[in-house]
Order: C-alpha cells, then structure tokens, then sequence
C-alpha cells in the first residue's frame, strides 16, 4: 500500500505538472509546425535560421518527446518571448545562462526533461515570470533566499523532482499570488517557513524531502482557505498531530502526512473536512481509536491509515463511506469485526492485513466483487471457513487470507475468481484435499498452501498451471509428486513438511497400486466376512454393463446403478465413484470408513465395497448396498434420497464408531456440513433432472432459485417428467412429497452457509417425508 500511495503521488505529481501548466493557447499553424522540424533538426547547427522563422513574440514549442539534443544559448536572442514552453523534450546538458535575457518571460516551462547543473539565478530576476517549471529533471543546488521578492507574481512554483538542496526560502510568503508550490522529491532540509498568508495557495506539497520541524506548523495552513492538495510526508517531522486540522479549508481533497514521526490521536471533528477524496496518515506513530466522525467524509476515494498505533473497533460510520475505492487499515492493532465494511460496494483494493481483527470473514465482505486488485486480510484472527461468497470475487488478482485461524474446506466457489494470480492461504486450518476446482484458475501464478491439514494427492492439475511459485510444505499430502511443469524445478516449490506421505504412507501408497494391478480385478481392500466378495466383473455383470438403463441417480461423487446378482434373488445398489472429480477418492475412503461394521437400523445394509482396475485399466470403486425393490415408484423415490443420505449420515455416526485421531473426527464433522449444499444440489439435480450448468440457467436463475420459485404449487412443473407420468400412487400424495423433499433441498443449498439446514434436520424431515409415503 505504501508503494502504491509513492505512485499515487507520483501520479498526483504528474497531474498536476501537465494539467495545470499547459498553456491554454497554442500559436502553431502548419508553418509553425514546419518550423518545429527544422528547429529539432538543426539544433546544433544553425538553430537561429529556424528560429527566425517564428513568431517571436509568443512560442510554444514542443517537440515530441524526440531526442533533440540541449537547449540552444541562442534562445536567449528571442528577447520579446513571453512563453517558453520546452516540457517533455528529452533534453539533457545544462540551462543557458543566456534565458536570463528573455525579461518578457511569463511562462516558463523546462520540466519533464533530462536537464542538470544548477537553475540559472538570473532566471530568478525575471519579475514578470507568473509560471516556473523546472520539474522533474535532474536540477541541484539551492533556490534564492529572496525569491518570493525577486518573482512578485509568481502564481506557480514546480520544482519537484530534482536533486534541488538548502531552505525552503521564508520569502515564498511575499509571492502573495502563489497558488501552487510544488516542491516535492528533492533534498530540501531545516523547518517549514510560515506560509500561512498565502490566501491563493491551492496546493503544497513538500512531501519527500528532509525537512526537520514541528508538525504544528501546519496550523498556519487553516489561513489558506482555498488550499486542495496537501502532501507533506517523508519528512522530518515530529510532534503530535494538531486539532487545528480540522480547520482546514473544505477544499482541501487530498490530505497525505505519511512516515514521519508525528503521534496523536486523529482529532474528532476530522468530518468538518468534507471535501477529502484521499487521505493518507500511513506509517506514522498515532494511536487510539479512529473517530467515529470519520464517516462524514463520505467522499473519499483512498484512506490509508496503515502502519499506525490505532486500536478497537473500526468505527460502524464506515458504513458510509461507499465511495471508497482503497483502502488500507493494515499493520495496527485493531480488533473486533470488520462488518461496517461491507457498504464499500467500489473498493479495488483492501489491505486489513497484521492486525487483530476476529470472529468470522463476513460474507459481505467476501461479496465486494468491485475488489480487484488485492485483498489481504492475512496476520489477523480471523475464524470458521472460507465463506462461499468468495466466489464472487470474480475480478480479484491477488487474494491472502493467511496467518489466520480459518479452518474447513477451500469452498468450491474459489474456483469463480478467475483473475487470480495470487493465493495464499498458508498457516491456518484449512483441511481436505486440494479441490480440483482451482485447476479452472489458468492465471494462478503464486500459491501457498502450506501449514494447513491439507490431505490427499497432490493434483496433477498443479503440474498445468503456469505456476511460478508453489508451496505445500507442513501439510498430510499423500501419493505421488508431479514431475511436470512446476514440480520439474526443485527451486520453485516447496513440499517439506508432509513427512506422512513421503515416508510410511508412500510405501503403503504404492504397495497397494502394485497389489492392485497385479490381481487385477480383485475384491476390495476392505474386507471382511461379513461382505459379499465381489469383484469388478460380477458389478459389470450385475449392472448389465453399468447400462443406462440401470442409472438410478447420479450425484458429484458418481452414480447408482441397480443391479441383480448371479444367484438372480440379490437386487444391489452400486455406487460407483467418478475418480476424475477431485474428492471422490476421499469420499470413499471416508465412506469405508464409516461403513465399517456399522449397521444402522435406519440405513440399507452394504454389502460389499470393490476397489479395482475397470477393463480399461483405470481405477475403479464402488460401494454395493442391498436394493430392496418393490417395482413403485415411491420406493425407488425413497431408496435414491436413502442412498445419498446414508452417505452422510454414515460420516455422521462414524464419528462415534472410528478409533480415529480427533484431528481426523474434526474434519469429517466439517465435511458433513460442506456437504449438505452438495447434498441438496444433489436432490435438485435427481428430481428435477436439470444439472446446475443447464444453459436455461443465467446470472438471475439458477438450479436453486428455479426450484424454489416453484415451490409448492408448481411442483410438478419442474420435475423430471419420467416422475410425473410414471409413479402408481396418488398423485397429490406423491406432489406433497416432492414439494417437501426440494424443500429440503432448497434448505440445504442455501447461497449463505449459516442459513442452510443442518443435517440432523434434513434426516428428520426425510423421515417425516417417508413416513407420510408408507402411511
Ligand atoms: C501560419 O503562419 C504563417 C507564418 O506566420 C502565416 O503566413 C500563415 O498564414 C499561418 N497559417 C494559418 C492557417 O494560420
Ligand atoms: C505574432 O503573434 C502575435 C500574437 O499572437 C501577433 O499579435 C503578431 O502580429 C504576430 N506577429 C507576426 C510577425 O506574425
Ligand atoms: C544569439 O546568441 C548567441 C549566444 O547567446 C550569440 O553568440 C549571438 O551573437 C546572438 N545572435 C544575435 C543575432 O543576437
Ligand atoms: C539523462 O542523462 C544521463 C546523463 O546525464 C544519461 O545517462 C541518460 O541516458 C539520460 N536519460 C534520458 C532519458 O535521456
Ligand atoms: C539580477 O538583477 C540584479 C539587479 O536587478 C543584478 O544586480 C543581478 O546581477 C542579477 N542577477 C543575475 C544572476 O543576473
Ligand atoms: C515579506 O513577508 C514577510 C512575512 O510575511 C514580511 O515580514 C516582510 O515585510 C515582507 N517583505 C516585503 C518586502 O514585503
Ligand atoms: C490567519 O490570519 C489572520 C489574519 O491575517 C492572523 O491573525 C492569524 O494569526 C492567522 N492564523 C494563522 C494560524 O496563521
Ligand atoms: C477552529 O476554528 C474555530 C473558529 O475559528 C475555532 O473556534 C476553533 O477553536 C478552531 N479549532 C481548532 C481545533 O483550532
Ligand atoms: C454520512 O454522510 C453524510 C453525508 O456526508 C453525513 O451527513 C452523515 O452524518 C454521515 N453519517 C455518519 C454516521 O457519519
Ligand atoms: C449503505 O449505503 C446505502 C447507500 O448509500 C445507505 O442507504 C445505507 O444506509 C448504508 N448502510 C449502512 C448500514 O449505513
Ligand atoms: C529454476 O528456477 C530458477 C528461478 O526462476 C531459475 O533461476 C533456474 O534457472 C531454474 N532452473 C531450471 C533448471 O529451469
Ligand atoms: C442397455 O439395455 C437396453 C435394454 O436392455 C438395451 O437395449 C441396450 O442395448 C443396452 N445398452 C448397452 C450400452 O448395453
């Protein structure tokens, strides 16, 4: 942020150079122009013959920014010249004594060049000089003590940017016209003289520079009642920062004390300074809480007040503010919530960073979609998940939420932000596997992953990206390390730290693939007595060739097949998992898990779990349940809900059952939360038999709004047609039921987490439903 602020200024600097010297009146004609040529052409040889062809009594001459060499001595014969303008020429050597002659100057303007050496004194003699810019070159020694005498009409000084040394001459304050004293970036020392009767003065920067004083000169500036734009950071200054700001004039728009030494508090009646677009106060030593008046100043545009001392709360007026555009409260001590935030609806930039903000991300905050260029709330104490409104920060370039305490999964909506080229999201919580999801962020550059519980493979996706800098260290990664892109230069990424995958696990990892292949198919890992042994053949068979047919309903994991076994009386359910979605493998692990040996009264009985090679040669698993089928439509309705739901409610009782570490009981908990917007997705996708990506579906309209919206009386309306013509029951009965179970699943794929249902919930209702059916 500071950076940006030093380009700002420049920016600021360069604004006012160009926008309020140029001259409003310009003499060239074609001829003119002709002349120019010559001039440019001849510079060195015969500059007078081009010369004379001018009109001598006013010039502007520009010459394009091409090379042309210094500025002719002989300019100084143009006598009669009233304006000089040679800005942004690339002219370099020194400025000719002889433009001491030009006695009819009034409009001198050099800036923007390559010029050095000392700026003539005799250039102060011309009394009737209104604008002189010598600005940005590289011009050194001091300015006269009397200038202020010497230049009586002096309306426009712009010295900045040069190497320019000594005082800032006290005389200034006679130039009783002065509006704009730039004298930005140069080596200027000693104290601030009292420029406070300069009525006219309309902008003052002297930032960059080593002046030594008291802040409180500054209070001489409340005379100034048309001042704008005050820039004097980077200084030597010391002192508490002074009431009397608040005094300033309501012109003023742009406000920067930034580094410096000054402490204090911001004064109360800072919002007296209505008419503030910027303001800076960064790097400095104030402290205590930022004035609630601040909100009054609902103009500005860019507030920095990082690297302070401020503490508590940010004040709720920042509500006010909409107009913020950046935004910078990093590296103080502030705490509390940083909810008031979320009405900055234009914020491009918002840097919270090292502070002690806590509780959870607001979703508002994380739904500022007009962020994009950084969003850093790192180093703070931040809780609770990454909320899925992340995804709405479709233009955001660099995002980092690290060093904090967040925890869950990366939501799946990350994947939205497609701008992004920077992620860290290193030194938290976070767990479950990498999300595949992130492989749609082509511009992902730098990422940080590290000091999470991120478990799982590491995806190949990450060996695609132009990634130029990744890092995974201190997680649980498993498996195989990529060896293309990234992964092809030790130097770029860094996988330390996962030290259960790389030793004992990696061995288990590839034994098992050995085993795998070498009994190719084969009977599940997981076994057991109590299991059917049935291997990818018999499902193959069972399934009529996984035939469409046989689809019972599909989810993000997989799908169910129905299926008869060999001794033709055992109907089957398989569910077999779809292994290139990112999670599906866990998902079974997890299941297996939590299947084993569990037999709940209130769940279909699996039967076997099969983990092989399919005849293609890819991986392969499934879960194979009992399928009780009574040919009804009702039940077939049911058996699908009864499917998904087990799932999750197996995950839920595991937690009860598994002799795991907690660290693991953790993550399965978050999992069954994440999974209820999965699970009512899922519903919506089965009854409907629209998926999310149906092109019917636009920015206002989507799977979720489409079915609430017709909820309840038009039910029917929206259902897979197969139900609607095909169920043997009564009708209104079946509606009810329909009506109530995408109800359920409206709950559970609510936009903002905290308002979907719970889980508990969804099994309460299904029971309910279920009960209604059979009645
Ligand atoms: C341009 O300037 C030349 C010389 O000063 C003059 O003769 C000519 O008329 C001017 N042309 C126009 C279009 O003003
Ligand atoms: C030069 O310009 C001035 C003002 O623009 C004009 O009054 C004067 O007649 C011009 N002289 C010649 C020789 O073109
Ligand atoms: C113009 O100025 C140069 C150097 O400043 C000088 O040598 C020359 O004599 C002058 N020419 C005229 C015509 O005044
Ligand atoms: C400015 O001048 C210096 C030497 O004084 C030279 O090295 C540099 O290239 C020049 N820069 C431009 C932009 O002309
Ligand atoms: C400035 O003008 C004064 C008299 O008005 C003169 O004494 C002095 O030498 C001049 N300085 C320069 C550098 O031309
Ligand atoms: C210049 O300004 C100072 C301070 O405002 C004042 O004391 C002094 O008399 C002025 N000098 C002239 C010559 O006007
Ligand atoms: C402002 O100007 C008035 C009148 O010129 C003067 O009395 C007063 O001291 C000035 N205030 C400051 C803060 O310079
Ligand atoms: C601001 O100006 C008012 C009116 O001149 C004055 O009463 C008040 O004391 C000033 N406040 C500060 C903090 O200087
Ligand atoms: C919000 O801004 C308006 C307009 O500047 C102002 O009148 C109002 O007092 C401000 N509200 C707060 C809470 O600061
Ligand atoms: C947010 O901004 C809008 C529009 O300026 C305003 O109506 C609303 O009151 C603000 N919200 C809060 C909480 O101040
Ligand atoms: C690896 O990356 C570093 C840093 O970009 C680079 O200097 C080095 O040449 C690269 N090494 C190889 C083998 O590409
Ligand atoms: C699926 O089953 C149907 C009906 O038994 C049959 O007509 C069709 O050919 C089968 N499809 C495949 C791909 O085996």
């Amino acid at each position: 942020m500071a950076k940006f602020m030093k380009i700002l200024t420049f920016l600021i600097f360069f604004f006012i150079t160009c926008f309020l010297i140029t001259p409003s009146t310009s003499s060239s004609n074609e001829t003119d122009v002709l002349a120019l040529l010559n001039f440019k052409a001849g510079i060195e040889l015969d500059p007078l013959g081009a010369l004379n062809s001018w009109n001598q009594t006013s010039h502007f001459c520009n010459w394009n920014g091409i090379q042309c060499g210094s500025i002719p001595p002989s300019i100084g014969n143009l006598t009669s010249l009233t304006h000089l303008y040679l800005g942004s020429s690339s002219l370099n050597g020194e400025i000719p004594e002889s433009l001491a002659q030009l006695q009819s100057l009034v409009y001198l303007n050099i800036g923007e060049n390559n010029l050095t050496g000392r700026i003539p004194h005799g250039l102060f003699n011309i009394s009737t000089i209104i604008t002189f810019a010598v600005h940005a070159n590289k011009l050194q020694g001091e300015i006269p003590f009397n200038i202020g005498l010497k230049l009586p009409n002096l309306e426009g000084l712009y010295l900045g940017g040069n190497q320019l040394t000594g005082l800032i001459p006290a005389s200034l304050s006679n130039a009783s016209s002065l509006e704009h004293i730039v004298l930005l970036m140069n080596s200027f020392t000693g104290p601030m003289p009292n420029i406070g009767g300069l009525s006219h003065l309309q902008t003052f920067t002297i930032a960059l520079n080593q002046i030594q004083d008291d802040i409180s000169f500054i209070t001489s500036l409340t005379n100034c009642t048309n001042l704008q734009l005050l820039e004097i950071g980077d200084n030597l200054l010391t002192g508490s920062l002074p009431n009397s700001i608040v005094n300033m004039s309501t012109y003023l728009s742009s406000m920067a004390i930034s580094n410096t030494q000054i402490h204090g508090k911001i004064p109360f009646g800072i919002g007296n300074l209505v008419g503030l677009t910027r303001l800076s106060f960064q790097g400095n030593y104030l402290d205590g809480s930022v004035p609630p008046s601040i909100g009054e100043l609902y103009n500005v545009r860019e507030m920095d007040l990082g690297g302070n001392r401020f503490t508590n709360q940010i004040p709720s007026s920042f509500n006010n503010l909409t107009w913020l555009i950046l935004l910078s409260l990093s590296r103080n001590n502030f705490s509390g919530s940083i909810q008031s935030l979320s009405n900055c609806t234009n914020l491009l930039d918002l840097d919270l960073s090292y502070n002690n903000f806590n509780g959870p991300i607001p979703p508002e905050i994380m739904s500022l979609s007009s962020i994009s260029i950084s969003l850093n709330l790192s180093y703070n104490s931040f809780v609770g998940s990454i909320p899925f409104e992340v995804g709405f920060l479709s233009s955001l370039t660099k995002l980092d939420l690290s060093n904090n305490r967040l925890s869950g999964f990366i939501p799946r909506s990350l994947s939205s932000c497609l701008s992004l080229q920077t992620l860290y999201l290193e030194a938290n919580s976070l767990e479950g596997e990498i999300p595949g999801g992130l492989s749609a962020l082509t511009g992902l550059q730098d990422l940080d992953l590290s000091r999470n519980n991120f478990f799982g493979p590491i995806p190949r996706f990450l060996s695609e990206l132009r990634l130029e800098k990744l890092n995974l260290s201190h997680n649980r990664l498993q498996g195989e390390v990529p060896i293309m892109g990234i992964f092809r230069n030790r130097t770029l990424f860094s996988l330390d730290g996962n030290e259960e995958l790389f030793s004992v696990f990696l061995i288990i990892f590839l034994y098992k693939q050995i085993m795998a292949r070498k009994k190719s198919p084969t009977m599940p890992s997981l076994n057991g007595n109590q299991f059917l042994r049935l291997s990818y053949a018999d499902l193959l068979k069972a399934t009529d060739g996984f035939n469409e047919t046989n689809l019972v309903g599909s989810g993000r994991y997989g799908s169910v097949y129905k299926g008869i076994l060999d001794d033709e009386t055992t109907l089957i359910a398989v569910k077999v998992l779809n292994l290139s979605i990112r999670g599906a493998s866990k998902s079974f692990l997890a299941e297996c898990n939590a299947l084993r040996g569990i037999r709940h009264r209130n769940l279909l009985k699996i039967l076997s779990v099969c983990e092989s090679i399919d005849f293609r040669g890819n991986d392969f698993k499934a879960l194979v349940y009992e399928f009780k089928e009574n040919g009804s439509l009702d039940r077939w309705l049911y058996q699908k809900i009864n499917l998904q739901l087990m799932t999750l409610a197996c995950l839920h009782e595991s937690l009860s059952h598994i002799n795991v570490t907690p660290k693991y009981s953790t993550s399965y908990m978050v999992s069954i939360q994440g999974d209820v917007y999965s699970y009512g997705i899922l519903l919506l996708e089965m009854f409907t038999k629209k998926r999310p990506t149906d092109e019917a579906f636009s920015d206002h309209i989507n799977l979720h709004n489409y079915v609430s919206n017709a909820l309840p009386d038009r039910v029917m309306e929206i259902v897979d047609p197969f139900i609607q013509t095909e169920h043997g029951m009564n009708s209104n009965k079946i509606k009810d039921c329909l009506a109530s179970v995408l109800s359920i699943a409206v709950a559970c794929s609510r936009t903002v987490p905290r308002n979907r249902i719970s889980m508990k919930d969804v099994v309460i209702e299904l029971h309910k439903i279920r009960d209604v059916l059979y009645r």
